[in-house]
């Protein structure tokens, strides 16, 4: 059944507060509800239905008298009196059997919740929408030394406590913890003076894995105070890591939950990239505590609401606390490689949705990084002083709302006066405009021509045109700017820019910051890229130039056998040795697309990508990229040793990565001796992993291989990190067979959301490797799939999109995956969520 936001209405009744009970037990927890309800004087119907799924319901009452409701597999209706009333209830679930992680479920002996989007409706009879809000009191009851749940902790005593939160909210942020957990403690004291407790709550054993966390939450809540004026608001602040989740983490109402993956660190048992992650995810689960909860969503339709603003401002604090340029960098290749392909597919859908059958399926690239570039686009169109008015008008008009797109963008409107009817398509069309541009350059005269294009998308053929800021810059041949970065609004179909005066025909520098998110087509020559390399003043389109180098590169490799471009080689000779780029810019300027971008690329151009061919292709130009640097990369490796205990910091982390990857690069000559010495001699786990891949890669890592699980078996993050590193580190024709290998070792355990993804997540983001022309790959995936999905709907939907990109290939392929898509398909009593996403993907 097909939801619409344009059936939105609003619910029957206003909820005046909510009391809950809960008696702990495995299988048989109570829940005992009291809540009061009062008319909705702007509904128009007055039906009382309350959303409950697979609850066994004991008794109801209504203003003390029992009840007899009508009961459906989707909630409960009854007779009410006129005006307000009280609805009581208990039910009954089982959390230990819970394995959907939906609701309130275990894990490792603990229990835990998980409600966004609509979760709430299997613990207890409600209005499960996220516009329906009202203050809760929770009390708990349970043999555990930890009883927690939203709010501000009131009475507490042996076996029970009680919690209250002052601040209405949605259903979907409740949440309820119990178990024998051990805090990790600190306080934070806001701007107006007020002190706060904080907490990590961990399980016994991961006590040592707090540190880094708690000071990544007390940066977010000074980040916040100081960048968007916003303070905490309650006594309390909890963060609880769980081991069994089906996403990142959730921002539920002073007790955020965390996956332990997304929360735990320690220099031994985390990569830099992990504590990076890290620090951003609790910083985005903080944020939300202004955009998402004290301001939620009307609809699930506005889910990009609080989810675009929230990423677009976890982006702007790491870029604060870390290097700008290298989290645009990085922020961009995320996108490219997952939000295009989604934009590009059957899976398409904009970044607010009109439909949808199961809301979970909505929590995708398009909704969170398309949404996020899309707040950033707002920005860079009303510049950063009206932004900033902007949202203190937001937070002033809509605290305590439900709100929607419409109320955002009201707000930028009042305060620019701008109109901003055009730039909404950005929230209503879906699909990745394509910019192609035109130059001409006469006595002094300067004009670029853009014209955008969007190719249609699933329900959407026809495309109307956008606002695209464009930042440009223009060099003069010698390098120097000539034109420093100007924003350019294209809010036609085709649209000209001129300059005058001009001495010479200017090298332009266009979307630098990549200052929209759109497929820029502009036919220019190696030889403008490797300028580009060298001159720009633009990190990002500095970046970008080399990546472009490298693509034209490969792609010539690719479709015409040619030989590694010497030009390509050359430059990148020249960025490994320019100590003027920070190491970490310098290693992402080495890296190659991925090959799942360049196949979105030859298909672009209507060639059929064959991943084996690809796979080859960048083999033999990081071989050629070696040779070319021979004697280079070990004076780069040496240069980027860290002396001195670990740090996380960008600095450290950025000098390693390079490091990493001169190593990388240097093991195709040296047989893996290097990365043998370091695998050795590492102390942490950014030096072992890195160390362990590259062996992984030459075939020679035998023996650090079962080194490393002897060391690790113990610790469950590390074990993932072995799991999914023999599946990306190995050849094509060998990743399938090891990953159905793993899934037979005594430690895989497909209930476990993390192991799962380590090992089937990435075989599926192993390119060559799932795509391999045996297609053992896309077997073994689908088996899986079968096997979770009556376990797991929610893993088993996001898991189907390996499939989304099936029309690229050749009809061998085409078919092979089809046939998985349709077998997984004809499987009795398939969840909705994984039938909703297999069809669309069937579809196109
Ligand atoms: N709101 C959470 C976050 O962005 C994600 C929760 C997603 N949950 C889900 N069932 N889809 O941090
Ligand atoms: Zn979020």
């Amino acid at each position: 059944q097909t939801i619409f936001l344009k059936d939105y209405t609003p619910f029957d009744y206003i909820v005046q507060d909510v009391h809950l009970t809960f008696k702990l037990a495995p299988r048989a927890t109570r829940v005992i509800s009291r809540i009061r309800f009062a008319p909705n004087p702007d509904a128009s119907d007055t039906t009382f239905f309350l959303h409950g799924e697979q609850l066994d319901l004991k008794w109801a009452k209504i203003n003390g008298a029992d009840i007899a409701p009508s009961i459906t597999p989707e909630g409960l209706t009854a007779e009410v009196p006129e005006g307000a009333f009280t609805f009581e209830c208990e039910v009954e679930i089982s959390p230990e059997t819970n394995t959907a992680l939906e609701g309130l479920y275990m894990s490792g002996g603990m229990y835990c919740t998980q409600c966004e989007a609509e979760g709430f409706r299997k613990i207890t009879y409600y209005p499960d929408r996220p516009d329906v809000m009202s203050t809760f009191t929770v009390r708990v009851e349970g043999p555990h030394p930890v009883l927690l749940s939203n709010g501000n902790p009131a009475t507490s005593g042996e076996h029970f406590a009680e919690w209250h939160d002052p601040w209405p909210k949605p259903a979907y942020l409740f949440a309820l913890v119990a178990g024998d957990l051990i805090a990790h403690p600190d306080r934070f004291t806001t701007m107006s003076g007020k002190d706060v407790e904080l907490n990590i709550y961990v399980r016994k054993g991961d006590e040592n894995k707090c540190a880094f966390g708690m000071e990544a939450l007390k940066k977010s809540m000074t980040w916040d105070e100081k960048v968007y004026g916003r303070e905490y608001d309650l006594d309390i602040f909890n963060i609880v890591a769980v081991d069994d989740f089906n996403m990142g983490a959730m921002e539920n109402k002073g007790l955020n939950v965390f996956n332990s993956s997304c929360v735990l660190a320690s220099p031994e048992t985390s990569t830099d990239a992990n504590f990076e992650r890290i620090e951003a995810i609790i910083a985005h689960e903080y944020f939300h505590n202004w955009t998402g909860n004290r301001i939620t969503c009307r609809d699930w339709f506005q889910l990009c609401l609080k989810e675009g603003l929230t990423v677009y401002r976890d982006s702007q604090f790491t870029s604060d606390m870390r290097s700008a340029s290298v989290k645009r960098i990085s922020d961009v290749i995320d996108l490219r490689g997952r939000q295009f392909a989604e934009d590009g597919g059957p899976l398409a859908h904009p970044v607010r949705p009109d439909r949808f059958v199961e809301i979970n399926n909505f929590y995708t690239a398009t909704v969170y990084e398309k949404g996020a570039e899309v707040i950033g686009m707002l920005k860079t169109l009303v510049g950063d002083a009206d932004y900033a008015k902007a949202l203190d008008l937001y937070f002033e008009r809509h605290d305590g709302d439900a709100a929607t797109i419409e109320d955002w963008l009201q707000v930028f409107e009042e305060v620019t006066g701008r109109n901003l009817k055009r730039f909404k398509r950005w929230y209503t069309s879906a699909g990745t405009p394509q910019l192609s541009v035109k130059e001409s350059f006469k006595n002094g005269r300067y004009k670029l021509t853009f014209r955008q294009e969007t190719p249609p998308t699933p329900g959407q053929p026809q495309k109307k045109p956008r606002v695209i800021p464009i930042a440009l810059g223009l060099l003069d041949e010698s390098g120097a700017e000539v034109l420093p970065t100007q924003i350019l609004e294209m809010d036609k179909r085709q649209k000209s820019f001129k300059w005058k005066g001009l001495a010479s025909k200017p090298v332009p520098s266009i979307l630098r910051g990549f200052s929209a998110p759109v497929i820029l087509k502009r036919d220019t020559d190696d030889v403008e890229r490797a300028f580009l390399l060298a001159h720009d003043t633009d990190p990002f389109n500095r970046w970008e130039a080399g990546r472009e180098l490298a693509k034209s590169t490969l792609l010539n490799m690719i479709e015409n056998g040619a030989p590694p471009n010497a030009g390509y080689l050359d430059g990148m000779l020249a960025v490994l040795r320019d100590d003027t780029l920070d190491p970490a810019t310098r290693a992402l300027m080495l890296g190659l697309p991925s090959q799942s971008e360049l196949t979105q690329t030859l298909s672009d151009k209507g060639v059929v990508p064959d991943p084996q061919a690809i796979y080859e292709a960048v083999q033999t130009l990081k071989l050629a990229m070696a040779q070319h640097m021979q004697d280079t990369l070990p004076r780069v490796y040496a240069q980027c040793q860290v002396e001195g205990p670990y740090s996380p910091d960008a600095e450290p982390a950025g000098k390693r990565e390079l490091a990493i990857a001169a190593l990388g690069l240097g093991s195709r000559l040296d047989g893996g001796k290097a990365a043998k010495e370091q695998f050795a001699r590492a102390d942490n786990m950014t030096l072992q992993i890195s160390a362990l891949a590259i062996l992984l890669r030459q075939k020679v890592g035998d023996a650090e291989l079962s080194g490393f699980y002897e060391q690790w078996k113990h610790d469950r993050l590390v074990m993932d990190k072995w799991f999914g590193l023999q599946v990306s580190a190995a050849a094509p024709e060998d990743a399938a067979e090891i990953a159905d290998k793993l899934t037979q070792h005594p430690d895989f355990d497909h209930k476990n959301p993390n192991r799962f993804r380590a090992t089937l997540g990435a075989l599926a983001a192993h390119h060559a490797g799932f795509h391999h022309i045996s297609g053992r790959g896309y077997t073994l995936l689908a088996d899986w799939l079968i096997t979770l999905d009556p376990i797991n709907p929610q893993t088993t939907a996001r898991m189907c999109a390996a499939f989304q990109t099936w029309k690229r290939y050749d009809l061998k392929r085409q078919e092979m995956i089809l046939a998985e898509v349709d077998r997984i398909l004809a499987q009795p009593n398939l969840s909705r969520d994984t039938s909703e996403m297999l069809t669309r993907i069937r579809s196109a």
